[in-house]
């Protein structure tokens, strides 16, 4: 399975500043935003990954992450010229999905907790159709919204109602079959001229191939889109990795964890950074303190 990243759009709720930045280039406590959601497709065992950016911060993105080779995975890079909408992301990168099945992650969703790995895990053993999850949240008016009958199978799926038919927003992390690419190019832009990820979904619905699974609430999820929310994950990040001592979105980490990188390249990678906090735990990591 391959895996795209989505950090583009203009992101105008976080003027202004984000007039002159990407915002997934922004910081969530210690790390960039990229990150973290990144790391969710290393967790999943992806190694081939196109990052879609804006024609102005695709560059930046390319200083931030270059190759992959350091991780033991390959970044490849395409620009989204115009915002036409997430589900575009697979048109974009067509030819870098080339009849693969594909994982799409927002640059902008922070994930942690500790059954994360599994969840992630599971969903990119799909074989057909797509995965998706449901989250509990307070107010799901600005997300996709997916309801479900008494037996869990789902019944509608919504973008940003206002009148929301269940509490279960649809995070920004998604699996799907290797007809993907053809489901997105048949997508009609919706009245705000986007092609919505949440038709894409309801595509599969309409098939029968959408599976919706909810998350653990040992879990975390964060929409990083206002400048809230955007204080609030960095402050639960900085909670949970001083309280637990493990690092969220780390990707070194994630790659040593893995196996895509053995423990003189963690090393290596903690080196680079020798005069931070982070290095030093790349350095605990690679030494088995953590
Ligand atoms: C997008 C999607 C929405 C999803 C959300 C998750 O909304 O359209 O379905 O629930 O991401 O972060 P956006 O945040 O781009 O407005």
């Amino acid at each position: 399975m391959k895996g795209i990243v989505l950090a583009a759009g203009l992101n105008t709720r976080l003027y202004p500043v984000t007039v002159a930045v990407n915002k997934q280039l922004l910081p969530v406590y210690d790390k960039p935003m990229i990150y973290y959601p990144l790391s969710m497709l290393l967790m999943a065992g992806i190694k081939d990954i196109l990052v879609i950016a804006d024609p102005y911060n695709v560059s930046a993105f390319q200083r931030l992450l270059g190759s992959g080779e350091h991780l033991g995975v390959k970044f490849s890079y395409a620009v989204q010229w115009i915002p036409r909408g997430i589900a575009d992301a697979f048109i974009v990168g067509e030819w870098f999905v080339n009849g693969s099945k594909c994982a799409l992650v927002l640059g902008d969703n922070v994930f942690f907790g500790p059954s994360l790995e599994k969840s992630v895990a599971e969903a990119s053993q799909l074989k057909e159709g797509a995965v998706v999850f449901g989250y509990p949240v307070d107010d799901p008016r600005s997300f996709g919204v997916v309801e479900f009958d008494e037996q869990g199978n789902v019944i509608s799926l919504e973008e940003k109602p206002q009148q929301p038919k269940s509490k279960y927003a649809v995070p920004g992390l998604y699996f799907y079959d290797n007809h993907v690419v053809e489901m997105a190019k048949a997508l009609k832009p919706s009245a705000r001229g986007e092609l919505e990820i949440t038709d894409l979904n309801k595509a599969y619905l309409e098939q029968g191939k959408l599976r919706v699974k909810v998350l653990s609430d040992d879990l975390q999820w964060f929409d990083t889109g206002t400048h809230d929310s955007l204080l609030h994950a960095s402050n639960e990040v900085a909670r949970y990795q001083k309280e637990t001592g493990h690092y969220v979105g780390c990707l070194e980490e994630v790659a040593y964890r893995q196996g895509f990188i053995d423990r003189d390249q963690l090393r290596a990678l903690g080196m680079r950074y020798k005069n931070t906090a982070y290095g030093r735990y790349l350095q605990a990591v690679a030494d088995g303190l953590v």
